[in-house]
């Protein structure tokens, strides 16, 4: 199975996007905005990016009443991106409006989303995740958040490769899974804890990984890019 590498557009500023976007299209389709650029640049550079031919994953991590998230996740699914994601968290409820407001906007529209669940941030260790208040260890919460979402009748989740075998277990190999926290071999692994390189999430079976700053902040972020990909 091919991985899928999605370039996080960690910026402030859309013009620094979009030079990055200009110089990565040409070897890979796959985008991931998140808050700090959706914030500034919103939905009009969703649009952008996928009028260019990019694919889209908006990585809001919608966590709100259920009611709420049903909207959101429609309007978002009504941007065109092809992937975005919902905290686990925020309980079976909130999963399910949000997985039923995908299939009937996907459904209306004629398109296709891929639904993910946030299971446990990958800058968290069982240390923050016990202040938070879980009381199970990040290997057995990750797995629960994962089931959770699949019966809730989502596509898939977000987690790090140490609980890729944990997430298929439980939720079988199709379910899909989504691995930020990618790290080059050496290289600092800044705020994230919950790290591997791209050939150890590939080989642990991740259907996706999120790359940012190992390939923005690169001095020659096209070679980083050509390098990830050659190992994909
Ligand atoms: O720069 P870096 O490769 O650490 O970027 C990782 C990206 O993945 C960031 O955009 C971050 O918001 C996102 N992410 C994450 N952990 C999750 C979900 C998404 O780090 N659980």
């Amino acid at each position: 199975m091919a991985t899928k590498l999605f370039l996080a557009l960690d910026y402030a500023d859309p013009e620094l996007a979009r030079k990055m976007v200009r110089l990565a299209l040409p070897m890979n389709p796959h985008f991931k905005i998140g808050l700090e650029l959706f914030t500034i640049a919103g939905p009009d550079f969703v649009r952008e990016i996928i009028g260019e031919g990019g694919q889209v994953f908006l990585d809001l991590k919608f966590h709100d009443i259920p009611n709420t998230i049903a909207g959101a996740v429609s309007s978002a699914v009504g941007l065109g991106v092809g992937w975005l994601n919902v905290h686990c968290a925020g309980g079976t409820a909130m999963l399910e409006a949000a997985a039923k407001a995908k299939g009937e906007t996907c459904a209306k529209l004629g398109s296709t989303c891929s639904l993910l669940g946030v299971t446990i941030l990958t800058s968290l260790d069982d240390h923050a995740t016990q202040e938070i208040g879980y009381s199970r260890k990040i290997s057995e919460q990750v797995p629960h958040f994962a089931k959770m979402a699949q019966e809730a009748g989502l596509d898939g989740v977000v987690c790090s490769a140490q609980e890729l075998s944990l997430v298929q277990a439980a939720c079988g190999q199709s379910f899909q899974t989504m691995v930020p926290g990618i790290r080059l071999v050496g290289a600092s692994t800044e705020d994230q804890k919950r790290v591997v390189t791209p050939e150890v999430a590939k080989n642990s079976g991740a259907h996706c990984i999120v790359m940012g700053r190992p390939i923005t902040a690169a001095k020659d972020p096209a070679q980083v890019l050509r390098e990830v990909l050659g190992v994909l």
